[in-house]
């Protein structure tokens, strides 16, 4: 099959990813206990960096240790810059050619009360989440600001700001932030953090080489979710989703990656229970490039594989990755594609699709053992291909090891 589409470089703001192969945000809770890389860190990013896919994005980076969702994630604040920077130098050392892209993030809500402070923009119900104070707002709107300004000391090409899978951003837009100061109510308010932010980063910056990008989700699929009409509702509506792109672009971001979900939710991660997810994943990302001019990424393009899935599709070839892949950027559905699980899986994915030796590739079989390692706070990697975490997994299920 033709990978003529994937193959092909995009601009991307000023700077060009070389193809259109895309490595999403990936925790893997690895960090020490400063929250910089530690030597599995390292090694991970740079099979990614090996692997050479176009755009190689930095799993999510907290903001702060005292919120924060992952025991052992990796941290953005001064005390972090060397490691960063290590880091970095890493995978330049293997690549000089993919863009790097370190995902910013407030855990808000989803931060872990076994060892972080639990927060939250709007109440929850639950008298243990503290509600965040305007100021407090403001100033976590500062600390994105100095973790992009970290970024780029430490030479990566640009930020994804964060606004997916239920993150403190993600609540900030949701219908069900009915605030009653400047961050929530109306669409105006709920979308203020991300502008107010936006112009502090820009200004902070002021340099238009350094990508600022969003990943955010197209629909929740939660009561008052983003892509919903309200607090009480739960059936899509997209007014807000594409008028929320369209303000992306007016502000200046070179990029929108387009996911769903919770995080840990099907709609985030077709599986073999949900396969058809991948079609609702392809929509979301369709409809947002035709409200935009910027290069869109899609996401979900995991589960389709080499064709071996569940899709009702007769043909294997059209219900494969490349297939779909090639379909989608030559319709003009989206720009770039992105792989998650597939990344852990094969490090080396993009290099082999794209040198045709498909044959070649280590193909996830979608058991999601790298959540579940995510979920119970382990480290994270694929416990199918790589020994070191299939042994992590036998153990904590207490599987004999086979030899
Ligand atoms: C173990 C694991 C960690 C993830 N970490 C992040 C993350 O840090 N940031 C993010 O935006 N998405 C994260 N995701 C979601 C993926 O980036 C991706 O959207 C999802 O896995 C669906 O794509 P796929 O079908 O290609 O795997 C994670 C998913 C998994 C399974």
């Amino acid at each position: 099959m033709e990978n003529q589409m994937i193959s092909s470089p995009i601009p991307i703001g000023k700077k060009t990813a070389p193809n259109r192969i895309v490595f999403q945000p990936m925790e893997c809770n690895d960090a020490d206990s400063s929250g910089d890389p530690s030597n599995l860190t390292i090694k991970r990013y740079r099979c990614f960096a090996d692997g050479g896919a176009g755009i190689i994005f930095s799993e999510s980076l907290t903001l702060t240790t005292e919120s924060r969702a992952r025991k052992s994630q990796l941290a953005i604040t001064e005390k972090n810059s060397e490691g960063l920077a290590r880091l970095i130098k890493a995978m330049r050392e293997v690549n000089q050619d993919s863009l790097i892209l370190f995902q910013l993030n407030q855990s808000g809500k989803l931060s872990e009360a076994a060892f972080s402070k639990v927060i939250s923009v709007y109440p929850t119900g639950d008298p243990d989440i503290h509600v965040l104070t305007e100021e407090e707002i403001e100033e976590i709107g500062s600390n994105f600001v100095k973790a992009a300004i970290i970024a780029k000391q430490v030479g990566a090409d640009g930020i994804d700001f964060k606004h997916c899978h239920g993150y403190v951003c993600t609540e900030m837009i949701q219908p069900a932030n009915t605030r009653n100061d400047r961050y929530g109510g109306s669409f105006e308010n709920r979308t203020r953090f991300f502008r107010e932010t936006v112009q502090k980063m820009k200004a902070a910056l002021n340099d238009d080489s350094f990508l600022l990008g969003v990943r955010f989700n197209f629909y929740d699929g939660v009561t008052g979710g983003f892509g919903t009409s309200g607090p009480d509702e739960v059936v899509e509506d997209f007014t807000e989703p594409l008028a929320f792109a369209k303000m992306m672009e007016d502000m200046g971001m070179h990029y929108i990656n387009v996911s769903a979900g919770i995080a840990g939710s099907e709609l985030t991660q077709p599986s073999k229970k949900y396969p058809e997810g991948v079609y609702r994943l392809f929509g979301w990302a369709q409809a947002v490039k035709k409200a935009v001019s910027i290069p869109v990424i899609g996401s979900g393009y995991t589960y389709l594989r080499d064709g071996k899935n569940k899709l009702s599709e007769p043909n294997q070839e059209k219900k494969s990755f490349l297939y779909w892949a090639e379909k989608n950027i030559r319709d003009g559905n989206v720009d770039l594609v992105g792989i998650g699980r597939q990344s852990l899986a094969d490090p080396l994915f993009a290099k082999k699709i794209l040198a045709g030796e498909s044959k070649a590739i280590n193909y996830c079989t979608i058991c999601d053992r790298c959540l579940e390692l995510m979920f119970a706070q382990q480290v994270v990697g694929c416990a199918v291909h790589d020994e070191y975490y299939r042994d992590l997994y036998r153990s904590l299920k207490k599987e004999p090891r086979k030899k």
